[in-house]
């Protein structure tokens, strides 16, 4: 069965890229927390990259802020949710946010 490691790997999807380590030899732990965010919450609709799927726009490559210079902007709709985006106020907490644009804005 050709298509089954296809499958196992979801469409289109891969693995979120991983921190780097910083400076001092050790990724910055609040771009790994908000890796961890990403790939539970995020990744299904915007894919492993944030490249985007059916579900859901791209954001990587330098995309979310080009949309929101201000990303406290973008906080708001995650939190909010806006026409087919769940909001995630109820599940994250503020901190978990920034974490998570953050990893968008400066890994993806
Ligand atoms: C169920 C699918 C789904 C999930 C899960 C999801 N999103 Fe979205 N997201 C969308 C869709 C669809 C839009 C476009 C909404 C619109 O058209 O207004 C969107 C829009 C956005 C936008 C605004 C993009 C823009 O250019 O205006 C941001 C930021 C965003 N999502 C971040 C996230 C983050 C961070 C997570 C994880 C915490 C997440 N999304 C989880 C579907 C999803």
């Amino acid at each position: 069965m050709a298509l089954s490691s296809a499958v196992a790997a979801g469409c289109g999807s891969g693995t979120s890229p991983e921190v780097e380590a910083g400076p001092d030899g050790t990724p910055d732990p609040v771009l790994v927390a908000g890796r961890g965010v990403f790939v539970d919450r995020c990744s299904s609709c915007h894919g492993a990259d944030g490249g985007g799927t059916r579900n859901g726009p791209s954001l990587n490559r330098g995309r979310l802020l080009q949309a929101y210079p201000d990303l406290s902007e973008a906080a708001a709709v995650v939190s909010d949710g806006r026409d087919r985006m769940p909001g995630f106020g109820g599940l994250l907490t503020a901190g978990e946010i920034d974490a998570v644009l953050r990893y968008i804005t400066e890994v993806l």
